[in-house]
């Protein structure tokens, strides 16, 4: 297989807004990244994604843009984006931005422009219709809940949002817009020196001809049956990369909602020159339910290990993967597929990062993840600020589907504030994330569970963490590697081997807190231990795998 930087990598992904604060407003920003740069050089990443920082309006965070070209007053000036580019590059890490060009602001002057009149030279940069029999024009729902069609009285129309109301949907159809979204591309790379793009939603840029209206299942539900893979998103793509990618050393990562495993093939594929790897649902829609990800179900580990093993199979010298079981859209990873008790919180986090990193592909670790950062016990809807959790808190529990109750809990779980809570950085007051009040509450398990006690105890998960990403880059085989599953019907353990040539590698997992006894395959005898999260010195014959116990063992 053919060596490339971006499948050597290890991401690490921030969220600016709860990151690290510089100026008591209690709100992450652009000086405070740059502050902590060291800490991530010695987490030893190589790429760093940042979650929008451009000028916007913030009804989703960021992921509503209203100047692509101009940085959120919120976290900064261009000057301290310049700042924080210089500051990794200097450290040997690059950056990679969020591109997010399914939809803008509906702030943002082309849509301002779009919504005047019909004859607007910018009303065909968005999708506008008329309404049928005074209704929306089709059937789809929006992501955050409701139509995805919103009345606008100026015209007598309907624009299309898969998101908010506040996020309109732009017209891929529409040379100019790609036009535009290419130049703003290639500014970024070629004025602003950045090392790559997680591209938002990209599998939604192509709508179906004449939006007919999509079967009522959940998934249509979330606007993505109807709209993910459009006819003209392959060819979208690699006029995007003709025009922007293929001119720079870049890494590219699309997120593709309702994307399969062939699809993939075509979007990540070697010889397709559209992009290097997406982000797949798959394994995060696992504990799903008939309202979504609104439930309190488990994810089920054998279903886990099969989409997992498929992905590494099927993709194997064809097309590369990106790892990841946490992101900013997710609940803490070690509170929804392990166990985030006092008891078991460090060995159960470094066997969940041991079973991904020691995948093919490329590893994504979360802000916070590397310290084992937790789902937060939120109390009360006032507390949430995530309008996917409240629209959805207030939508099914007046429609008398799930109790008020009931979808509190749900949030506990599944919502997308778990994961923005502030990282928590030492036990001063507010974790020392701010010195102000911050904008959304700090978990209140900080004092024990800080960037400053990881860094002091050797045995951290952030310590693990270190040593994992080195492996990685001194270990072909895990990058490389072909993976086998192992044990696919065992209901505790995930196993599978790694192999490159002469060499094998096996790894364990135990997923439950009961030790459960393994029979170590006889072509790993004499094997070495490479990295396990308990003190054991071998493993061979039958042997007890602890509470999430993971062993990695490489035979030369
Ligand atoms: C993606 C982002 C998410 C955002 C949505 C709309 O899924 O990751 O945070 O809300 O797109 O832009
Ligand atoms: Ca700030």
């Amino acid at each position: 297989m053919e060596r490339a930087w971006w499948k050597e990598a290890v991401v690490y992904q921030i969220y600016p807004r709860s990151f690290m604060d510089s100026n008591g407003d209690g709100i992450g920003d652009l000086n405070g990244i740059t502050s902590r740069l060291d800490y991530l050089k010695e987490l030893g990443v190589d790429v760093i994604w940042l979650s929008p920082i451009y000028q916007s309006p913030n009804d989703d965070n960021g992921y509503d843009i209203s100047d692509y070209q101009a940085i959120m007053q919120e976290f900064g000036t261009m000057e301290d984006f310049d700042r924080m580019i210089e500051g990794i590059h200097q450290r040997g890490m690059k950056l990679v931005m969020d591109l997010v060009v399914n939809h803008t602001s509906d702030e943002h002057p082309w849509f301002v422009e779009s919504r005047k009149d019909k004859e607007n030279p910018y009303r065909d940069f968005y999708i506008w219709r008329e309404g049928k029999d005074g209704k929306a024009p089709n059937n789809w729902g929006s992501y955050f809940s409701g139509s995805a069609w919103q009345y606008d009285e100026a015209t007598d129309m309907y624009y299309l949002h898969l998101f908010s109301k506040k996020q309109p949907d732009l017209n891929w159809e529409n040379s100019k817009v790609r036009e535009n979204v290419f130049s703003m591309m290639n500014w970024w790379c070629a004025e602003k020196g950045i090392d790559g793009f997680r591209m938002d939603v990209i599998s939604l840029i192509s709508k179906r001809p004449g939006l007919p209206d999509g079967p009522k299942t959940p998934e249509a539900l979330y606007g993505y049956a109807d709209c993910a893979n459009g006819p003209r998103v392959h060819e979208f793509l690699k006029e995007m990369n003709q025009e922007v990618l293929s001119k720079y050393d870049l890494m590219t990562v699309g997120e593709a909602a309702g994307v399969t495993i062939e699809e993939a093939k075509r979007y990540a594929g070697f010889n397709e020159n559209e992009l290097n790897m997406v982000f797949h649902f798959e394994h995060v829609g696992l504990d799903g339910g008939k309202h979504g990800k609104w439930t309190d179900k488990r994810v089920p580990l054998v279903e886990f290990k099969k989409v997992m093993s498929d992905w590494q199979t099927e993709l194997d010298g064809k097309a590369w993967n990106s790892l990841y079981l946490s992101n900013h859209d997710q609940p803490r990873s070690l509170s929804r597929f392990g166990d985030d008790s006092p008891q078991y919180r460090v060995v159960c986090a470094k066997m969940l990062g041991t079973c991904l990193h020691m995948m093919q592909g490329t590893p994504y670790v979360y802000q916070g993840e590397e310290l084992g950062m937790t789902n937060m016990p939120f109390a009360d809807i006032s507390e949430v600020k995530d309008l996917d959790s409240i629209n959805a808190y207030h939508e099914l529990s007046e429609a008398g589907l799930i109790s008020k109750e009931d979808m509190m809990c749900f949030i506990r779980l599944k919502g997308r504030d778990n994961a923005r809570t502030p990282m928590q950085w030492d036990d001063s007051e507010n974790a020392g994330f701010t010195t102000g009040t911050p904008w959304i509450g700090v978990n209140p398990n900080y004092k024990e569970i800080n960037a400053k006690a990881a860094l002091a105890d050797e045995n951290s998960i952030f310590h693990y963490y270190r040593k994992l990403i080195a492996l990685r880059k001194e270990t072909p085989i895990i990058v490389y590697g072909h993976y086998a599953l192992l044990e696919p019907d065992h209901e505790s353990l995930y196993v599978y081997t790694r192999s490159l040539e002469e060499q094998k590698m096996l790894v364990i997992c135990n997923f439950t807190k009961e030790p459960v006894d393994y029979v170590i395959p006889e072509e790993f005898s004499g094997a070495k231990i490479l990295i396990t999260n308990y003190d054991r010195d071998e493993a061979k014959g039958t042997i007890e795998v602890k509470a999430y116990e993971a062993i990695v063992l490489m035979k030369e």
